[in-house]
């Protein structure tokens, strides 16, 4: 080795030690003749004090230099120790000349700061950002949940095995990265958007219980929690339930927090079917770090006066849906038309505002509520003296949905969201189809690998009704976000065959994109299921992060661009015609 010590290690009991050191110049103090330098490596910091003509006249350092120095372990000068370091009581009394060095040129930015600065020339200098101990911890909670997570699995007696990056398509619902064959012209590979079908097929071959941190590739558009390669915890197993499912990640989950935050998670996590979710949340992945919980109230609104209601819920699919904001009824003027304000801009047609008054409603439009009326709309809302109730009136879905971000929206605004909790809740009971209005069909709400609730298939081959039937699927989600997605899996290949029919592959496509799932379903498949969770996403919400791209080394950054290394770039002539390829 280089040296004996890291710049984290040295203590007085290593006081008088001969020592060698490597790192990297953290900050220098020029105290006339005498040099104070932090060194700095991954674990820490060691003062090291230059005296003497040598290094007054021979050497300077800059922080960021690579040093490597040779000295002795004293003691600091009563007065001058730093309590909040490990190293705080000793210094490293430096030898000249150092034993070996490589200057840093002038910084894009200030290595400790690198958080501050711009994105693109973070990525660009990613290496140096990467020196940032604040940026650097991230990549050391990423390692520790990995190894968590490997013994928690191993310890179930989990496989972690690899599945193929050049492959065929596995819809996920985005855009595939596609890789042109030099030998099969073209021809081309999918990058996998996630190991779906290889695991399945692994179930196929009797492992039974399957892990791989596994690397997956959509094309689509960026926001803060998407990256277009990402990693997942992918996981799948035989002759389970969704219960198992449950069981095994909650188990891993408990592991990740110990390790990464010393924390002990509450399981097992609440669970709400999807129509709960969006009944009471108007999302199907709620925040439950605050209630604020949506109500219809189409009944107490059909005895109301008011025009807008009293239409609104005489139509079928009319709805009156709203929230109480606990102690929201200081609000002023301006607070609610920046209420109204969003809501509008989520699509509403307008925000009815109602503020709790010695038990009675007090708002513009009071005047068409009886005091019967107001009181039932306080009752359904249990709501007390000083509470703001928000009402939507629209199309049902539409009301629930805006209704639905407009609690999130109150929530911050009324600081009720608690940043310190975790709180995580199993969505289940997805439905297995959604309908595409802007393409005219059916698809995968999941993908088309999920089980239907067997009953509701039952009843679907009498009445034909897709949307009816509900799925084995289930989402985690943290704090608002959805962490994690899996199923049950369709075994038989009579189902999968019309599981396809109905999102409108014919029998060719069928054959030539999924006939080798078919065929392995025709060999004695068992029932299995699993779950892949969102390794990137689940860590920026436990690290308290707001982008994804601080979890991962090397990101690209919101155009799918790696600013360091200049990712996607054109190509040589040469390697377009080997492959047989003309840009249009
Ligand atoms: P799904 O497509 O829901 O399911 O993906 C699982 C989880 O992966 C995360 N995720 C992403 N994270 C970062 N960037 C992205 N672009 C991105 N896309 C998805 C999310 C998501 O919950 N094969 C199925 C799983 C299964 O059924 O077992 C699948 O891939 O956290
Ligand atoms: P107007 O009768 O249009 O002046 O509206 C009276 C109040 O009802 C205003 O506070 C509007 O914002 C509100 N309002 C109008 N349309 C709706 C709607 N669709 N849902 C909820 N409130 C509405």
């Amino acid at each position: 080795m280089l040296r004996t010590h890291t710049c984290g290690e040295l203590m007085e009991k290593d006081i008088g030690r001969e020592v060698e050191l490597c790192g990297w110049v953290d900050t220098v103090r020029d105290h006339g003749g005498l040099l104070f330098i932090d060194l700095r490596d991954r674990y820490g910091k060691t003062q090291l004090v230059a005296s003497g003509a040598g290094w007054v006249v021979g050497h300077s350092f800059k922080p960021e230099d690579y040093v490597r120095v040779k000295g002795k372990v004293q003691r600091r000068p009563k007065g001058t120790e730093n309590p909040n370091l490990l190293t705080g009581q000793i210094e490293v009394a430096i030898e000249f000349p150092l034993l070996d060095s490589t200057t840093c040129k002038p910084l894009p930015f200030e290595v400790v700061k690198s958080r501050e600065t711009n994105e693109d020339l973070r990525l660009k200098y990613r290496f140096l950002d990467l020196r940032n101990p604040a940026v650097q911890k991230n990549l050391f909670a990423r390692h520790k949940a990995y190894q968590a997570i490997r013994r928690a699995l191993d310890e179930r007696h989990f496989i972690e095995v690899e599945t193929p990056i050049l492959t065929k398509s596995t819809p996920e619902g985005a855009r595939d990265y596609l890789v042109p064959s030099r030998l099969n012209q073209g021809e081309f590979y999918a990058l996998p958007q996630s190991p779906q079908l290889f695991k399945q097929l692994l179930m196929v071959s009797g492992f039974d219980r399957y892990f791989q941190i596994a690397k997956c590739f959509r094309d689509e558009d960026l926001r803060a929690d998407r990256q277009p390669e990402f990693t997942q915890l992918d996981m799948e197993m035989s002759f389970i339930t969704e219960e198992d499912v449950f069981t095994v990640v909650e188990k891993v989950l408990e592991a990740i927090f110990k390790e990464v935050l010393n924390q002990d998670l509450k399981t097992p996590f609440r669970r709400l079917s999807y129509q709960e979710a969006i009944n009471q949340y108007g999302t199907d992945k709620p925040d439950l770090r605050f209630d604020l919980a949506v109500q219809c109230l189409n009944e107490i609104a059909a005895d109301s006066e008011f025009k807008v209601f009293k239409d609104v819920v005489s139509k079928t699919d009319g709805a009156v849906v709203g929230i109480c904001v606990p102690q929201g009824g200081s609000a002023s003027r301006k607070d609610i038309d920046t209420l109204t304000d969003f809501v509008k801009n989520e699509g509403a047609l307008g925000l009815a505002y109602f503020k709790v008054v010695n038990g009675a409603l007090d708002s513009p439009i009071s005047k068409f509520f009886t005091p019967n009326v107001q009181g039932r709309f306080i009752q359904k809302f249990a709501a007390a003296d000083g509470d703001l109730i928000l009402l939507i009136a629209d199309e049902l879905k539409k009301a629930i949905k805006i209704a639905g971000a407009l609690r999130l929206y109150a929530a911050k605004r009324e600081n009720l969201v608690d940043g310190k909790r975790f709180d995580f809740n199993w969505v289940t009971d997805f439905p297995l189809f959604q309908w595409n209005e802007e393409e005219k069909h059916w698809e995968s709400e999941h993908h088309p690998f999920t089980s239907p609730n067997m009953e509701d298939w039952v009843k679907y081959k009498k009445t034909g009704e897709l949307g009816k039937i509900r799925s084995s699927a289930y989402d985690l989600v943290l704090n608002g976000s959805e962490i994690g997605s899996g199923s049950i899996r369709i075994h038989r290949r009579s189902v999968q065959q019309e599981v396809f029919e109905a999102i409108g592959l014919g029998k060719e496509e069928i054959e030539r994109r999924f006939g080798f799932l078919l065929r392995a379903f025709e060999f004695g498949a068992p029932p299995h299921g699993g779950i892949a969770l969102g390794v990137d996403r689940l860590l920026t919400i436990l690290l308290g992060l707001d982008s994804i791209r601080e979890v991962i080394a090397f990101p690209k950054n919101q155009k799918a661009v790696c600013p360091m290394t200049e990712a996607p770039s054109p190509v040589a002539a040469k390697q377009l015609k080997e492959l047989g390829i003309k840009i249009a």
